[in-house]
């Protein structure tokens, strides 16, 4: 098992769906966790769930500022691992998105990841061993249809991540990110439950037969979090149950 007693790690999107899995999965390895959120709600329960625990903290900050989130800086020590993974997702085609949802999507999917890794990055890299770990999505390398701003910022974030690898390398600071399949969160559930032959399609059309569970996920990103991949860096590894690897239709 996975040991990171004694770091330090923050979350972004860190109270809810995937992003909840790896604030648990890293709280469960032994490390002391940063989670945030938006809303006030999803905070105060993870509050209440971990009690006085020590380990486990939870804090009000939306990724698109800047100011919050290096309130949130300001208050931690150490921090070792860092994992940008906020986003949001909608379903509309190219031609009907506007301007505000649009511009919402970028400034949460890679403004949001980008200032995340400005503002904490410098604590990231005040020792070697640092782990930055983004969520990208399937999306960043699979064209799917109403999803085209969505596959835009995701794409943004496996290049960011290759980028940063570079810059951050030399400072012994690995940047990685997992890119998601169909995961079950709230994220998808609206149309998941609107649409159930499209969901059975999507568990027909992935190798592994089922769709994925937070918890997939967030056991990739203790790999990245820990020493066992020490030499990987500027990588984006799918999480998806082979959906992407190929299909069996024909
Ligand atoms: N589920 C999937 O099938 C799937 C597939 C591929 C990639 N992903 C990616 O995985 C990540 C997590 O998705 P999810 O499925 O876990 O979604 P989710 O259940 O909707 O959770 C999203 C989390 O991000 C937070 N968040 C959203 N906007 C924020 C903002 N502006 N500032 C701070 N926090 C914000 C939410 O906080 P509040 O709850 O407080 O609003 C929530 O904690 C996203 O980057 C998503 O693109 C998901």
């Amino acid at each position: 098992m996975t040991d990171l007693a004694g770091r330090t790690a923050l979350v972004t999107g860190g109270t809810r769906g995937i992003g909840l899995a790896i604030t648990r999965a890293l709280h469960r390895a032994g490390a002391s966790v940063v989670a945030l959120g938006r809303s006030e709600e999803r905070v105060e329960a993870l509050r209440r769930e971990y009690g006085d625990d020590g380990r486990m903290r939870a804090e009000l900050a939306d990724v698109r500022d800047r100011a919050a989130l290096e309130r949130v800086r300001d208050t931690l020590g150490e921090l070792h691992i860092l994992v940008p993974n906020a986003g949001v997702a909608t379903r509309v085609e190219a031609l009907d998105l506007d301007d505000e949802a649009l511009r919402t999507m970028i400034d949460i999917n890679y403004y949001g990841i980008f200032v995340t890794c400005q503002v904490f990055g410098p604590k990231l890299l005040e020792r070697p061993g640092g782990r930055c770990v983004m969520t990208s999505s399937i999306s960043a390398i699979h064209g799917q249809k109403l999803r085209t701003a969505y596959c835009g910022t995701k794409g943004a974030v496996s290049a960011l991540v290759r980028a940063l690898a570079v810059e951050w390398g030399p400072r012994g600071t690995t940047v990685n990110a997992v890119a998601p399949g169909i995961i079950r969160t709230p994220l998808i559930q609206a149309y998941a439950e609107a649409n159930p032959d499209r969901l059975e399609a999507g568990i027909r059309n992935t190798p592994l037969r089922r769709l994925g569970e937070p918890d997939d996920v967030a056991d990739v990103v203790l790999f990245f979090a820990s020493d066992a991949s020490r030499h990987v860096t500027g990588q984006t590894l799918v999480v998806d149950g082979g959906a992407t690897a190929g299909s069996d239709w024909w």
